[in-house]
């Protein structure tokens, strides 16, 4: 093979390399949850919030309030049940590693008269975070709200996850006002944002 021949081989071999990972880092098959995925969401709610909010409780109340959030009786009941509350979920390789948990038409607290989806839970498995996927899940849920002929869309954020809310802003939400929230040994406080659709 010619000297050029073998560059322009390596160049492309290189650009396809460069596409694949374009296509691959922040993509994850985005579907809804159905009954099935009980387990696996319980698995990676529980481990993304013990990763990140487990110091905010003393070990017992974490384990009851994890207990009450994410077990795997309630999500079946939800999934099975199936348009009240929705599951949106982020899969990769055939495991989900992240997902939305999203309600429609809810009153917003602390603003009179406003009502919207409320986006209640979004978590990732830590080691898929900061990939985009996050983004894309949130996107997701972004199209799922206006096809449902949503106003707005809200949710809650502890005022300590500076992360999450740098997020939140840059996908359109702004906060509007904060409400009281404590662990059994802290007071943390949360912020509502709200988007308009
Ligand atoms: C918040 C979360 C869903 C974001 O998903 P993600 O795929 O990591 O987000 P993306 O890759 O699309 O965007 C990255 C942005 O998310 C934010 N972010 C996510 N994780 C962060 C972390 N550990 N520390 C700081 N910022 C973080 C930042 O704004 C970051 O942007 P930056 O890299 O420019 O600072 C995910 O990190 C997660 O599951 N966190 C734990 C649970 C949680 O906080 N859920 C939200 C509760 S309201």
């Amino acid at each position: 093979m010619s000297r050029a021949g073998s560059i322009s081989t390596s160049a492309a071999a290189a650009a396809d390399a460069a596409r694949a990972a374009r296509y691959d880092a922040p993509v994850a098959v985005i579907r809804y949850g159905r009954p099935g995925d009980e387990e696996q969401l319980v698995e990676l709610g529980t481990t993304s919030y013990t990763e990140h909010f487990g110091d905010l409780w003393s070990p017992e109340a974490l384990a009851r309030f994890l207990a009450g959030q994410l077990s795997i009786e309630r999500i079946r009941g939800e999934l099975e049940e199936g348009d009240a509350v929705r599951y949106v979920v982020a899969e990769r390789d055939g495991d989900l590693v992240g997902f939305a948990k999203i309600l429609r038409d809810r009153p917003i607290p602390a603003l009179e008269g406003e009502r919207g989806l409320w986006l209640q839970q979004l978590y990732l498995l830590p080691k898929v975070t900061r990939q985009g996927i996050g983004s894309v899940l949130l996107e997701a849920v972004t199209g799922i709200a206006e096809a449902l002929d949503q106003q707005r869309m809200w949710l809650d954020v502890l005022r300590s996850n500076t992360g999450a809310i740098r997020l939140y802003e840059r996908h359109g939400f702004v906060r509007r006002v904060e409400i009281p929230w404590a662990t059994d040994v802290r007071e943390i406080g949360m912020w509502v944002m709200t988007r308009l659709l």
